[in-house]
Order: structure tokens, then C-alpha cells, then sequence
């Protein structure tokens, strides 16, 4: 059999992405082009993302980006094998352009259509970069709007189950949210992650959510942090002191850490797996990133981190993810198939 061409295609959030995958005979993955539209700055000044502004600005960006990956790849859009997009989860007017535009290439040309699940894509990033997975393996994904644990076995084009989640905030918008507390631009991952390179991870004590001996295992919640760095910042602004900026976002940060690599180790431990993958935007935290590395290596177990460009929402993952669908052999779907914004993994 010879090489095919998948298409991925991404609008669940606020970036266009459009990437484009080669599937080799014997299953190997090669990446020719990942392109990304952002609208994270006409969000900024909400603090947020605003779905309204991200429809429009995927409607604008799609058939630009889609002419930018194949140029990239220097290959015709007839040459493509197979349409992958995400189907959910993902904010319903953001998904619906990307479905409706991937329904309407494959009907055109007369290629299966994979509707795809978002999260998935996020692990399916990692096999561009390490290859494939293992048998079994632990992923991580710590995105803006999902912080989950999920046990990956068989491969991405067989079963995928969720072990954990958070119970309120993502550990990405509780980095949003404390650096909007702290005067710092959105998305704040970026800068917190800076400021907390100049602090004191050790300053203040801030809690660790769901970690006592009644609590869910695998589950995280962030609201309790972000609301204690609130009351902290309060309690000393009242008090007239001057606020250690450094120290606050660092010994955040280092709380968020702590939680998300300790809980995923534990997993890993308890369910016998001996790789981790951390996936998603708040994958390319540096502390994160340094602390699953000691702890994993502690505890012998292989972590993948792939690259921050490719950890952020694109559309070379969705496709990597449409690889593996396609090389299992897996049924496309029906061309009418639905977006399903709450789409569990
Ligand atoms: O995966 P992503 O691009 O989009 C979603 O699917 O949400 O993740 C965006 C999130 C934002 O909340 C952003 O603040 C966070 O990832 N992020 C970071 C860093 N870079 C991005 N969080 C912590 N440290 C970073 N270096
Ligand atoms: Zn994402």
C-alpha cells in the first residue's frame, strides 16, 4: 500500500488549524504541514474566549489556513486520502464551522469523513513527535477548558478512558483566572509561568485541591486555589504591603504542579502503566514540565512531552489522530455526522 495524505482540521476553541499527515504502509506518521489561525487576541481584552468572535474569526481564517497547509505540503487538496475534524468537545457555533467546511471538502471530492474526538487528538499530538504509543499508556491533558487523567490502551483508534477530572476549573483557566487577579495578560499560562521563574515556589502555601484521604483518587479541582490566591492578595493589599508578585505566581504554580504530577504518577502506579504522556496548553508549563520529569524519572516511568507547538490546539494533531483511525482500518463516519459540543473522551 502507498503513503496516504490525511487532513486534520480544528476550530473547537479560538484556532483555525488545518494540518496535514503522512501515513506511511507501515504505519509511520510524518507531519508536512501544521498551520494555526489564532483569535486569541480579539479575546484578550474579555479575559476570555468569546465563541461569537471564534465563529467569525474560524469563517475568515479557513480557507486561507487550508491554502496555507497545502502549500506548505506542496500537495493538491485532490490528493488527500482522508478528512479528519473534530466533532466535540468544544464550543458548538467554533465547531460547526469546522465540521460544516470538513463536510463539505469530503463531499466534494469523495473522501471519508472522520469526525473526531478533540481530547484524543491531544495524545494523538505526541505520536508526531515519540512515535507510536505503547500498549497502554497514561495521558495528562491540561488544556484552557480540560484538565483530565485518561488511560489509554490498545492505541488511539481503540479504547480511551477517562480515570480522572477536574470538578470545577481547567488547570489552564485557573492560570487565566490568577493572572487576571495579578494584573497580567490572557492567556495567562505565558506570563505567570515567566513572572514564576523570578519567585519563590516555596513563599506561600497554597492548597492542593482533592488531595486528602477521602478525596477522588484521580480528580483535581483548581477553584479552591485560584480562590485562595484571591483572598491572599486581598488580605495583604488591606494590610498595605507590597505584593510579591513572583512569589505568588510561583508558589501557584508550583501548586498546580505538584497536584497534576502527583495525582498522574499515582495513576500510573496504581494502574500498573509505566509511560506518561502530558498533553494540552498548560503542557508547555515549565514547572510542569521539570517536576513530571523528576517524579517520573523517580519513579521509572517513561514521561512524553510533545513540543508547546504542539501541545496548543492545531490541526496536525487532529490529523495525526485521523492516521490512526485510518491505519486501524476504522469505519469512516456518516456524512451527517453532528457536532457534539459536551463530547465525552
Ligand atoms: O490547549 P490550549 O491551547 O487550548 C485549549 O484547548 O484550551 O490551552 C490553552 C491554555 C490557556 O489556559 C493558557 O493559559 C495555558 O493553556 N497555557 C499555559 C502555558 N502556555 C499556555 N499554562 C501554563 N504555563 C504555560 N507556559
Ligand atoms: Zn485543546
Amino acid at each position: 500500500m502507498s503513503d496516504r495524505l490525511i487532513l486534520g482540521i480544528e476550530s473547537s476553541c479560538d484556532e483555525t488549524g488545518f494540518g496535514i499527515v503522512r501515513l506511511g504502509p507501515d504505519g509511520s506518521l510524518e507531519l508536512l504541514a501544521d498551520e494555526v489561525a489564532s483569535s486569541v487576541e480579539e479575546h484578550a481584552r474579555f479575559g476570555g474566549v468569546v465563541p461569537e468572535v471564534a465563529s467569525r474569526a474560524h469563517l475568515e481564517a479557513l480557507v486561507p489556513t487550508l491554502r496555507r497547509a497545502l502549500d506548505t505540503a506542496a500537495v493538491e487538496l485532490s490528493q488527500i486520502h482522508s478528512i479528519a475534524v473534530t466533532a466535540g468537545p468544544g464550543l458548538a457555533g467554533a465547531l460547526l464551522v469546522g465540521v460544516s467546511a470538513a463536510k463539505a471538502y469530503a463531499a466534494a471530492l469523495g473522501k471519508p469523513l472522520y469526525g473526531v474526538n478533540h481530547l484524543a487528538g491531544h495524545v494523538a499530538a505526541d505520536t508526531l513527535q515519540h512515535g507510536p504509543l505503547p500498549q497502554r499508556c497514561l495521558a495528562l491533558l491540561v488544556s484552557g477548558g480540560h484538565s483530565q487523567l485518561l488511560l489509554v490502551e490498545g492505541g488511539l483508534a481503540n479504547s480511551i478512558t477517562e480515570i480522572g477530572s477536574t470538578v470545577d476549573d481547567a488547570a489552564g483557566e485557573a492560570y487565566d483566572k490568577v493572572a487576571r487577579l495579578l494584573d497580567l495578560p490572557y492567556p495567562g499560562g505565558p506570563p505567570i509561568d515567566k513572572l514564576a521563574k523570578t519567585g519563590n515556589g516555596c513563599a506561600i502555601a497554597f492548597p492542593r485541591g482533592l488531595t486528602g484521604p477521602r478525596d477522588a483518587k484521580y480528580d483535581f479541582s483548581f477553584s479552591g486555589l485560584k480562590t485562595s490566591v484571591a483572598r491572599w492578595v486581598e488580605r495583604a493589599e488591606r494590610a498595605g504591603e507590597e505584593i510579591p508578585l513572583a512569589d505568588v505566581a510561583a508558589s501557584f504554580q508550583e501548586a498546580v504542579a505538584d497536584v497534576l504530577t502527583a495525582k498522574a504518577i499515582r495513576a500510573a502506579k496504581d494502574l500498573d502503566v509505566d509511560t506518561l504522556v502530558i498533553s494540552g496548553g498548560v503542557a508547555a508549563n515549565s514547572r510542569l514540565s521539570g517536576l513530571a520529569a523528576e517524579r517520573c524519572a523517580e519513579a521509572g516511568i517513561e514521561l512524553r512531552v510533545p513540543r508547546p507547538r504542539l501541545c496548543t490546539d492545531n490541526g496536525a494533531m487532529i490529523a495525526a489522530l485521523g492516521a490512526h483511525l485510518v491505519a486501524a482500518g476504522a469505519k469512516p463516519s456518516p456524512m451527517d455526522i453532528s457536532t457534539v459540543p459536551g463530547l465525552p473522551v
